[in-house]
């Protein structure tokens, strides 16, 4: 009897010690699976540092913008508002978690409070990233099409269009990135290229991933598209078609025309024709 007693006092002292560890790497997990392609503690990443997020609002606040970023800056809330603008209005997508891990990612973000004044170190800046001309090029590449994914993902603009001299006319299911770097930066970008948080981009590298060179290479193209925007001519929907498809209709007209010529003067295949022409 003194036995259990003794290993239920001892339960009950270490199992808060056991469990909240336990949690907070829960939390922690779900934060990096959901929010980490966009939000990075102690940083800006296409997203606000949420460093002592939960000092500045309300659990309630924090959940329902989680929950739907769009519902509370829609309802006019000036802080919601105020973030929206200040991130050029860039899209936080819903979260599909449910209230108890909603729980758990707050309970991880509760981890980081507000550094104090005093102590704050100033951010160490981050090593520019460095693009090659090879990198662009690699870039474009995969970004058409005309080279492969190393794991055979779809190519981007099966889905985006890009602004560009060099790039044919892409898809119009998600976003136009031409701008895309210059509102989100270089560790944005890659973070999105790299671990999409938008489910329509995700499943289609869940079992392609890309290599690290490969979202580098995007990146560089994808700023040099931005840069070299301003040059560029937007093209209409109907040029790549009255280009490739009208051009290749005369060509095809052509090689049918010579082609049939041809076959009318050859005497041996005559009789078939003619029959032929009857049957019909
Ligand atoms: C696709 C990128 C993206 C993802 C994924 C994302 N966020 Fe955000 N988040 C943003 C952006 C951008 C903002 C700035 C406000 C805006 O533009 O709507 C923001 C703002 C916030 C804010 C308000 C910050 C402030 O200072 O007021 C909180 C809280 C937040 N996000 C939490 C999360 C959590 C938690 C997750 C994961 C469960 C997550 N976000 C996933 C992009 C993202
Ligand atoms: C199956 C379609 C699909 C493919 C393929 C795809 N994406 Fe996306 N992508 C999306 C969707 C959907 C979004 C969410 C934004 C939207 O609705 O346009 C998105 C968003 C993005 C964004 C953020 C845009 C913004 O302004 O918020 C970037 C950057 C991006 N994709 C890059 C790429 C790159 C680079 C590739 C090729 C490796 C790629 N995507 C392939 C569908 C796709």
């Amino acid at each position: 009897m003194q036995h259990l007693k003794k290993i239920f006092w001892l339960l009950l002292i270490t199992q808060p010690l056991v469990r909240n560890p336990a949690m907070a790497q829960e939390g922690e997990k779900l934060f990096k699976q959901n929010c980490g392609a966009c939000h990075l503690m102690g940083k800006r990443l296409v997203g606000p540092d949420l460093t002592g997020i939960t000092d500045r609002q309300t659990e309630e606040w924090i959940k329902a913008f989680i929950k739907s970023s769009q519902t509370v800056i829609k309802s006019g809330d000036p802080e919601a508002v105020a973030i929206f603008k200040e991130y050029n209005e860039l899209l936080m997508p819903d979260q599909n978690l449910s209230a108890g891990e909603i729980d758990q990612v707050i309970g991880y973000l509760k981890g980081f409070s507000a550094p104090a004044a005093t102590d704050a170190a100033p951010a160490e800046p981050e090593a520019p990233m460095e693009f090659t001309d090879a990198d662009r090029e690699l870039g474009q590449a995969l970004f058409v099409g005309s080279t492969r994914f190393a794991n055979k993902g779809a190519s981007c603009i099966s889905c985006h269009n890009v602004t560009n001299d060099q790039v044919m006319l892409g898809g119009h299911f998600a976003k136009d990135l031409t701008g895309v770097f210059g509102r989100m930066g270089a560790a944005g970008v890659a973070g999105i290229i790299g671990a999409s948080p938008f489910p329509a981009m995700a499943t289609s590298y869940a079992n392609a991933p890309l290599t690290e060179q490969e979202v580098h290479a995007l990146t560089a193209f994808l700023e040099h598209a931005d840069k070299v925007s301003a040059e560029q001519t937007a093209r209409s929907l109907y040029e790549p078609f009255v280009i490739y498809g009208g051009g290749g209709l005369i060509a095809l007209l052509l090689v049918i025309g010579v082609h049939w010529r041809g076959r009318m003067k050859q005497h041996v295949k005559r009789d078939i024709f003619a029959r032929q022409l009857r049957s019909n």
